[in-house]
Order: structure tokens, then sequence, then C-alpha cells
């Protein structure tokens, strides 16, 4: 599947060019059709859109500063665990969703860059007071989007080594 493959984080954006909500919306369906533990609803997403919003939390951390040059933003949240029938799994369920937005996005021809949140505590505290996250939900990681100013992010790069893969037994 070239979008696996093809995928790479990007970090400049054609800010002449908005993504509508109805193809974010696609981003948060590719990203519900991720697994999760034994079938739990363990997500929840903010797509976001606001500039102002998008500038303050690009302050959350120096990794996120490439929010500063993107306009549109989705935050995958975990739900309350106290609600899920697996919690110890919750992170596992998040980050396959996070990584079905990043593949979706780039089949659709749409740059992104996963942020990291969780476990950081003033992380997590930050964004959840900015987005007003409530009912004992937790922002879990924060996916920059938008059209990539150069196309050429989408570069053949080989990432995959042999020494990565044993045989049986490591
Ligand atoms: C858990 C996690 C957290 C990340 N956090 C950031 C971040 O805060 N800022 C950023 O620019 N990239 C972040 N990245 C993207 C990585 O830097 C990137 O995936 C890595 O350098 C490999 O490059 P590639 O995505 O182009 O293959 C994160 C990736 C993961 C999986």
């Amino acid at each position: 599947m070239d979008a696996i493959k093809n995928r790479r984080s990007v970090r400049e954006y054609d800010l002449t060019k908005k993504l509508d909500f109805e193809t974010l919306k696609k981003l948060c369906i590719a990203a519900e059709a991720a697994p999760t533990a034994r079938n739990q609803r363990s997500r929840e997403y903010i797509i976001i859109d606001d500039e102002k919003i998008i500038q303050r939390i690009s302050m959350v951390s120096k990794g996120a500063m490439v929010l500063s040059n993107c306009n549109t933003c989705i935050a995958v949240l975990g739900r309350n665990k106290e609600e899920l029938t697996t919690p110890s799994m919750q992170e596992q369920d998040l980050a396959c969703a996070v990584e079905n937005i990043l593949i979706e996005a780039t089949d659709l021809g749409i740059g992104s860059c996963y942020i990291g949140i969780y476990p950081l505590e003033e992380r997590i505290t930050f964004c959840n007071e900015l987005l007003e996250v409530k009912n004992g939900a937790y922002t879990f990681a924060l996916v920059a989007l938008g059209y990539p100013k150069d196309h050429k992010v989408f570069y053949d790069k080989n990432k995959f080594n042999d020494d990565v893969i044993h045989h049986n037994r490591y």
C-alpha cells in the first residue's frame, strides 16, 4: 500500500489552501476504523480549524511549533478510563487511531505530522484546558494537517533495514 510507505512527517504547509470539514471527518472515520482492545470505544476527536486555537496550542511544546505553520489539526482524545472495559490498553488503541489518520491523510494527498502529548502531564493539562476537554477525557496526541508546501515531501526514502527482523528467535 503506497500510502503506508510514502507517509512522511510534513512540517511546511501551503497556507493558501484549507481542508474542508468533510475531509477532516474522513480522517476521523479512518481513525475509528483502527482496532481497539475488546472493541472498546476509547477514543474521541476534536477537529480544530480555529487559527487562534491552533496558534495557542502550538505553544504546548517545542515539537508542536509545526502547528504554527498550519491551519488545521486534529486532537486525538482518550475517553475516561473509568468507563472502559480494558483501560490498560487504551494508549495502544489511541496510537493505532493516530497512525490511521496519518495514512489516510497521505492517501488523500494531505500532509500530516504526529505531535506527541501523552504521557507528559504538563502537555496533557495544557491541551485539555485549552480545548475544554471534559468528562474525564484527555488529550493523547495532536496531528498537524494541511496540503504540503512542497510535494517532494512525500519523498522516496527507504526507512527499512534488514536488522529489525528476526526469524523464530531473537
Ligand atoms: C509519539 C510520537 C511523537 C512525535 N512528536 C513529534 C513532535 O512533537 N513534533 C514533530 O515535529 N514531530 C513529532 N513526531 C514525528 C517524528 O519526529 C517522525 O515521525 C520521525 O522523525 C520520523 O520521520 P517520518 O515521520 O518523516 O518518517 C512524533 C512521532 C511520534 C510517533
